[in-house]
């Protein structure tokens, strides 16, 4: 690890007792189907329809419809769960105080914000930041699925229950996914679970955690990388 990394997860407060702390990572097929790739939508048009949503009540409180950001072709896509109160105000995911940290955990992995997509379950934000309900988490994950499908990451990354859980179609704790080989519907897209950085500001000490699940999205990164 050079002095920049060390500098980074100092700032984020990370404590790195040995290198080589990472679990062996998850080394999942990485075959993807190519007709899932055409979903119908053109990218503009899926913006395009995201912003004229009105599916759900959100549409009334919202200020505008976060999509999301990054390279249409990124390798990594990071999904959260709703825009908060700076996302809604800037258009933007992940701009506030979370989303900093989220830049700052990219930067000690040496990943610059815009060459990551980055994206929530939710494109618009929940009056007062209530978690999103099971019926617009259903409406409003049909445009994700468009995202991801289009994109075709290697890798997802979900931040917080609410997207590991909508991701994998399961109801556990976020504890007991970390760490173990997911993968993301027919696609068989490679899913990292790890914490959210909202839950982190609150519980710094688990930012331990959030590294070595990162280390391990890495290693599958460059598996990839290898057998493509
Ligand atoms: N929390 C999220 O889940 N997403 C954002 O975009 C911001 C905060």
């Amino acid at each position: 690890m050079n002095s920049k990394h060390q500098y980074y997860l100092n700032s984020m407060g990370i404590t790195v007792w040995q290198d080589k702390q990472a679990v062996d990572a998850p080394k999942p097929a990485l075959e993807v189907c190519s007709e899932e790739k055409s979903t119908g939508y053109s990218w503009e048009a899926l913006q395009q329809a995201v912003k004229n949503c009105t599916q759900c009540e959100l549409c009334h409180s919202r200020k505008q419809t976060v999509f999301g950001v990054g390279p249409a072709d990124a390798d990594i896509m990071f999904i959260g769960e709703a825009p908060g109160a700076s996302e809604d105000r800037q258009g933007e995911p992940f701009v506030g105080r979370a989303g900093q940290l989220l830049t700052r955990m990219l930067h000690a992995f040496d990943i610059e914000r815009q060459d990551v997509f980055i994206t929530n379950v939710l494109k618009c934000r929940p009056p007062l930041n209530r978690d999103p309900s099971g019926e617009e988490v259903a409406q409003c994950s049909t445009y994700l699925q468009h995202q991801v499908a289009m994109v075709q990451p290697k890798l997802l990354i979900a931040l917080g229950r609410v997207s590991a859980r909508y991701l994998l179609g399961v109801t556990a704790p976020l504890r007991q996914l970390r760490g173990r080989k997911l993968t993301y519907g027919s696609l068989k897209i490679p899913v990292i679970v790890t914490y959210h950085p909202a839950y982190l500001l609150r519980n710094p000490r688990d930012k331990n955690k959030v590294f070595q699940d990162l280390q391990n999205a890495m290693k599958i990164l460059k598996t990839s990388e290898k057998s493509s």
